[in-house]
């Protein structure tokens, strides 16, 4: 098998299980997992306790005055097997993931400052090559060049009840109808806004995973990752 090392892109809507593939296949080829997703959310996260947004405004000169101030790092975290998210030095996984957050992640990840920030950070991640990053422009704008790229699907409504079963195994008292509107609503926001917006690549996969099993997916994926790194 030829030893070089790829990057895999993977791109779609959201809890189209891109994370959780993600993982899978880096684990397996024992490549570093960046979930790009995490770095919005930790700046979204930022921006609330600072009080930058809430559901009456959107300060962005604000967050803007305070962009360079914010550090995000991943640490691995070996017993849980993947790598969390860190905000300013401080732990944030478990607040990144709220439906609140979710709420406004998708006007934050709108603002270009912020955009072009972080992907010079994801793009120093793949430096090295070895990687599966996982997002909504991947393949598009951070690693154009990826030698394997997937865009995954799924109906919005088995993405909201997979999202709906995830936040209530964390303890969160949501509501099925408000998670549906959140995925429905960062489907519309993700793909409309005008910087890098999330839409498949010509030489992207599209995977529909709405009827495949867990193990399904993984087999399938690995496949195609066999084959870009044989290529
Ligand atoms: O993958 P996720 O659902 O955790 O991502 C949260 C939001 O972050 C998503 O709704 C849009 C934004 N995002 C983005 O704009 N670009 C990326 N590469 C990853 C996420």
């Amino acid at each position: 098998m030829n030893q070089q090392k790829i990057i895999i892109a993977i791109d779609g809507f959201s809890s189209t299980g891109k994370s959780t593939v993600a993982k899978q296949i880096a684990k397996h080829l024992g490549y570093i997992y960046i979930d790009s997703g995490a770095m919005y959310r930790a700046v979204t996260f930022f921006a609330m306790t600072q009080g930058f947004i809430d559901l009456e405004k959107f300060n962005i000169n604000g967050l803007l005055s305070k962009l360079k101030n914010i550090d995000i790092s991943f640490k691995f975290n070996k017993s849980l097997g993947f790598a969390e998210m860190y905000l300013n030095g401080e732990n944030v996984e478990k607040q990144i993931r709220t439906l609140e957050v979710s709420n406004f992640v998708s006007k934050v990840s709108a603002v270009p400052e912020v955009r072009q920030q972080l992907v010079l950070q994801q793009q120093k991640m793949g430096i090295n090559k070895g990687i599966v990053m996982d997002g909504r422009d991947i393949g598009t704008v951070v690693f154009p060049k990826a030698e394997l790229k997937l865009f995954m699907t799924a109906s919005s409504d088995t993405r909201a009840i997979r999202r709906f079963h995830e936040l209530k195994s964390k303890g969160e008292n949501v509501v099925y109808e408000d998670v549906l509107k959140n995925v429905q609503e960062r489907d519309y926001l993700d793909s409309t806004r005008e910087d890098s917006p999330l839409y498949k690549a010509d030489d992207a996969i599209e995977i529909d995973n709405s009827k495949m099993s867990l193990d399904e997916q993984f087999t399938t994926i690995l496949k195609l990752a066999e084959e870009a790194l044989n290529k």
